[in-house]
């Protein structure tokens, strides 16, 4: 499970250089992503590592965590504070992490990506981030 900023609606260095330095490692490994930004809860990000993970050979799996503006839940002590929403899909992303079926098997072909975006988090802030 990769956690990842968005920055100018791509991911991170760091994610990606970890990604390279390793090759064999990673194959057939199911991935998910928690992902964090602005108001776009750094989707762009993984959808962009998506494509790096499966040349890698690496099996995304269909639920995620993304989530948005996430100024909003740091408290003062710079403690992340996660609303029920990103709890919940948290639970689902690791729950499907751990034995639950990939995104590549055709039966989960059918079900939506699930995430936190813009559940339970009021929108506003620093403008389209
Ligand atoms: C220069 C800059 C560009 C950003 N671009 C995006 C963006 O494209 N999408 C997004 O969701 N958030 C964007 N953000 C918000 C960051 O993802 C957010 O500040 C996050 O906390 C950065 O992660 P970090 O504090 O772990 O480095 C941007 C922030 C900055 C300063």
């Amino acid at each position: 499970m990769f956690v990842v900023p968005e920055y100018n609606h791509g991911y991170n260095a760091a994610t990606k250089n970890a990604l390279d330095y390793l090759h064999r490692e990673w194959r057939d490994k199911p991935v998910g992503f928690v992902s964090y930004g602005g108001i776009a809860a750094g989707t762009r990000a993984v959808e962009g590592l998506i494509q790096v993970v499966t040349t890698l050979g690496m099996v995304p799996v269909s639920k995620a965590v993304n989530i948005p503006l996430i100024q909003r839940l740091v408290d003062a002590d710079n403690v992340f504070k996660p609303n029920d929403r990103t709890e919940e899909s948290a639970v689902a992303l690791l729950d499907e992490l751990s034995g639950g079926r990939p995104a590549s098997d055709p039966r989960a072909a059918a079900r939506p990506r699930t995430s936190a975006v813009a559940v339970g988090v009021e929108q506003g802030g620093r403008g389209c981030r």
